[in-house]
């Protein structure tokens, strides 16, 4: 039997965060850097979405090419392509159209948290300070060394970041997503006011679905939910 296929990128990660996620203890700073070495080989086709283009044209609205691929560049509204989750991580992709911003937010009792980008490497807002460890793209992130980890990102050209989260969001479990208004106070430059916003997902936030196209993700039947 030929078994000599070479593995997914996403069946490579897949398989690491299988592997750090399901153990007892926490991940150590080797296996980290594993996933951080795996995530940062990335590129949009190895999760079926085809190349973006340099020229920026806006968003056709268009989400699958004639390629059978996901089209980074048409996506007109923030959109998720959900890959996988389990109880203990979860793996999906945001596309971005160009200068729309994912708003303030936070990743309660989560112990990994990933976004590489996968489209134009970089090319998000600046950050007023950079995410003390998890993070890789450029996030506005506040208080990121005392466990608030509260952080915005606008896309400044289309794009998409990877985003691999442990454990996952659940409202069940005490891990819900929350976002927050920031208010700015003009006789403290730089510090701002938060308040948890009330609605689960802020209207100012659309968040469409796509479909995952990419290479297939071969797990135990018992792990697909
Ligand atoms: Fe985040």
């Amino acid at each position: 039997m030929d078994c000599k296929m070479e593995k997914s990128k996403i069946q490579m990660l897949y398989d690491a965060c299988n592997y750090v996620f399901s153990q007892e203890e926490l991940p150590n700073f080797q296996q980290i850097q594993w996933l951080k070495n795996i995530l940062n080989t990335f590129k949009a086709v190895d999760v079926g979405i085809d190349e973006f283009r340099l020229d920026g044209s806006p968003g056709s609205g268009e989400v699958m090419n004639s390629n059978g691929l996901i089209s980074g560049q048409g996506v007109s509204e923030i959109t998720y392509i959900h890959i996988y989750e389990c109880d203990q991580f979860s793996m999906g992709i945001f596309c971005f159209p160009a200068g729309r911003t994912f708003p303030l937010h936070d990743h309660p009792g989560m112990t990994f948290t990933s976004k590489p980008t996968i489209g134009f490497v970089g090319r998000l807002v600046a950050p007023e300070q950079m995410s003390s460890s998890m993070h890789h793209v450029n996030h506005r992130s506040l208080f990121p060394r005392s466990g608030g980890n509260i952080h915005s990102f606008t896309a400044l050209t289309p794009c998409a970041i990877l985003d691999v989260l442990s454990p996952p969001y659940s409202d069940d479990l005490g891990r819900p997503s929350t976002y927050f208004l920031d208010f700015p106070i003009p006789s403290l430059p730089g510090y701002a006011w938060l308040e948890e916003r009330e609605v689960k997902l802020p209207c100012d936030l659309v968040v469409k679905g796509a479909p995952y196209l990419g290479p297939p993700l071969d797990v135990p039947d018992d792990d697909l939910c």
